[in-house]
């Protein structure tokens, strides 16, 4: 007969994640249970709503609206919060971290905003916060950095980490499409968040990026502090452009660590990269995230970055640590909970300004098109001592035409500035857009 422990797990939310969780728990309940040694049990979901239909039926002992059900409950081992929010799901977590419970969740905004509050009330409480799948949906990312990598420090992390704004630059580059029409297409497919700003202005990847900083160098950094850009200012002529010149436009997330200096880097923003980059090469709703420590060299992830089954099976590995947690076996994780400790790493690391920056960037403006109109937008550059690597000019109706520019290496400062005077030229028609060009091996 067997004597496998029964684990209970509580769901705080059963929408696409929490019900792919269910499902794949049933579908690998044997496979789970031998390399557990445990048999997994989820005995309580709580919903907002219990007259909505889902797909998966649960008995109705086992479900109902009160959150106290998991999170007051002493049979229940593991927490799993799956409802999302900053607000309700805050003080659910709260509340089962206090209680020195095991929480498990897919929520990078709460972590994003609260992560520094929750893992010191888990540590100070004999409990756990585990986090897997807030970061690149199925793709082990939180794992990778905190145990596979361990022997390193980490001075470049960089790379796709939404997955609609990807599909949505992979659609217009494929086909052509206008970005308003490629969204279409995306929210007819269900891949836009509710709230539309988190995909679109680089939200969503910039709380990842922001959760893998603290991961990777124990510095927490506000949003506020991190350049953030989404998508929405990308024209086919942009990526079209690119491509001419031998590069792709991704949304990428960049941090970069200059141990000489004690600097970090921590950005989110549109970025031309060379085609023969293997993260450049990752399309469509894939996530890739690229990591080059200093023992390791560089290693790339690459997978789903969202969806129901990779995020559940992100959640499932966290359950199945909780669950060694609970057998009595070895911590499997570093201390990223203990403030005290782990904020060491960090040791007097300074966020680099954005202005600090150096690079290459694209120009794209919109000008009259008339004489002389292309000596005074180079004589604005040389001003700021940018030097122009590549010049295209074309024409748009009613005599005006764009000019998409490449520049050689030069400082954020002087780019910024630019386009100050750029954008207050009488032959310049509209804010001149603006892309960094990303070079991995320029860090
Ligand atoms: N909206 C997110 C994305 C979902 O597109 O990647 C996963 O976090």
């Amino acid at each position: 007969m067997s004597t496998k422990r029964t684990v209970h797990i509580g769901l705080l939310g059963f929408g696409v994640v929490g019900q792919g969780v269910w499902k794949n728990i049933e579908k690998n309940r044997q496979a789970l249970e031998y390399r557990l040694g445990a048999s997994l049990e989820i005995s309580q979901v709580v919903v907002k709503n219990a007259e909505k239909k889902r797909d998966v039926a649960v008995p109705a002992e086992r479900y109902s609206t009160d959150p106290a059900r998991v999170v007051d409950n002493p049979d229940i081992d593991i927490v799993c919060e799956l409802m999302g929010g900053t607000g309700e799901a805050l003080e659910l977590t709260r509340r089962a971290l206090a209680q020195g419970k095991i929480v498990v969740t897919a929520n990078k905004a709460l972590i994003c905003e609260h992560g520094e509050e929750l893992f010191a009330t888990a540590h100070a409480n004999g409990g756990h916060y585990f986090y897997e799948a807030s970061v690149a949906g199925g793709i082990p990312i939180i794992k990778t950095i905190r145990e596979a990598l361990v022997a390193n420090r980490f001075k470049l992390i960089y790379g796709i980490l939404n997955g609609t704004s990807n599909y949505i630059l992979t659609r217009m580059e494929r086909e052509g499409l206008s970005f308003d029409e490629t969204l279409g297409d995306a929210r007819r497919l269900g891949y836009v968040e509710a709230d539309e700003a988190l995909d679109l202005d680089g939200i969503d990847a910039a709380h990842k990026t922001v959760i893998l900083t603290y991961l990777a160098h124990g510095k927490w950094v506000g949003l506020d502090q991190i350049i953030c850009e989404g998508i929405r200012e990308i024209t086919g002529d942009d990526i079209a452009t690119a491509s001419e010149l031998g590069f792709k436009i991704k949304l990428l997330a960049v941090i970069q660590r200059d141990f000489s200096q004690n600097q970090l880097s921590v950005r989110l923003h549109p970025a031309l990269i060379e085609k023969s980059e293997v993260v450049a090469g990752v399309d469509e709703v894939y996530n890739a995230v690229s990591v080059t420590g200093d023992v390791v060299g560089t290693t790339i992830l690459i997978g789903r970055g969202a969806g129901q089954d990779a995020t559940s099976s992100s959640v499932i590995s966290d359950i199945a640590d909780a669950v060694f947690m609970l057998q009595g076996a070895p911590s499997p994780v570093i201390s990223e909970e203990d403030a005290t400790l782990y904020r060491e790493l960090a040791d007097g690391l300074e966020l680099t300004p954005a202005e600090a920056l150096k690079g290459r960037y694209y120009l794209r403006i919109q000008v009259k098109d008339e004489e002389g109109v292309l000596a005074r937008i180079s004589n604005i550059l040389a001003a700021q001592h940018i030097s122009l690597a590549t010049v295209k000019q074309k024409a748009i109706a009613g005599g005006t035409a764009s000019l998409m520019l490449t520049t050689h290496e030069t400082e954020e400062s002087s780019v910024l500035a630019a386009k100050k005077d750029l954008a207050a030229q009488g032959t310049v028609l509209a804010d001149p857009v603006c892309f960094r060009i990303f070079n991995p091996s320029a860090s």
